[in-house]
């Protein structure tokens, strides 16, 4: 299966030209690529860089739930993320989260959800972070039905992101490759009991690199990664891209 690479450029940059520019370079040299690719800027610059971006889709960084998700659709967005640890920190509840996954698909946009544990939890062992992940994907999927139509495509991304892993956080580091395996094992073996989800992509992320994305990717059941400082880097993150061309070839031969 085709890896899903996501680029969170979360508030960066700082201009659009910087925007424009970045998501030039970042194309450049993409287009044959074997992967899905998303760029998700900040709002403000989603139409300059929706202009110049081909081969990767649009992603958005939040949505709302309010009859007006229509909106982003009609700008060219295909995918939205929902729930990072950085917007629960603010206060967004698994109630919110519930309301935006629902606005995204009545709105034909795939949802990006974000899950993932404290520290204080991973400390406790590997059990109570599936543990803690697992409510927050009941509650933040709870009521949602997928049809039919909807299954035929992988309607649902869900980014595995340990909230200690990811680069904004001090001493950040990333998981260790094997437990975060483990954990989106799991993750898909919970949807595949729901009889909503039958090809959920599930992505890792936290501190994703081109020095480490391999580590990751090279497990068939790490669909993509989404990608948050590296993907500021447009070398960077083709070298990602490139990593998770070559491991879906490999996986694709096994
Ligand atoms: P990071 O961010 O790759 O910089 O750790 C990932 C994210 O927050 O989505």
């Amino acid at each position: 299966m085709k890896k899903l690479i996501v680029a969170n450029w979360k508030m960066h940059p700082d201009s659009a030209a910087e925007a424009v520019l970045l998501a030039r370079q970042t194309e450049k040299g993409i287009l044959k690529s074997k992967s899905d690719i998303v760029i998700a800027p900040p709002f403000p610059f989603l139409a300059f860089v929706k202009k110049v971006v081909k081969r990767a889709k649009l992603g958005a960084q939040d949505d709302f739930w309010e009859s007006k998700g229509a909106m982003l659709k009609n700008s060219g967005v295909k995918y939205v993320i929902i729930g990072h640890s950085e917007c629960r920190m603010l206060g967004e509840t698994e109630e919110m989260i519930n309301k935006k996954i629902k606005a995204a698909l009545k709105a034909g946009l795939k949802p990006i959800l974000c899950v993932g544990e404290h520290l204080e939890t991973r400390k406790k062992g590997l059990a109570a972070a599936k543990n803690y992940v697992q409510k927050q994907l009941e509650s933040d999927l709870r009521e949602i039905v997928f049809n039919k139509k909807s299954l035929r495509k992988f309607a649902l991304v869900i980014a595995y992101e340990p909230i200690w892993a990811i680069s904004t956080n001090k001493d950040a580091r990333p998981d260790k490759p094997e437990d975060a395996f483990e954990m989106i094992k799991f993750i898909k073996s919970l949807l595949a009991a729901k009889p909503y989800t039958l090809y959920p992509k599930v992505l890792y992320g936290g501190s994703i690199t081109s020095q480490n994305a391999k580590s990751f990717l090279q497990y068939k059941e790490i669909d993509g990664a989404l990608v948050g400082g590296a993907s500021l880097k447009a070398e960077e993150l083709k070298k990602i891209i490139a990593i998770a061309n070559n491991a879906s070839k490999a996986q694709s031969r096994i």
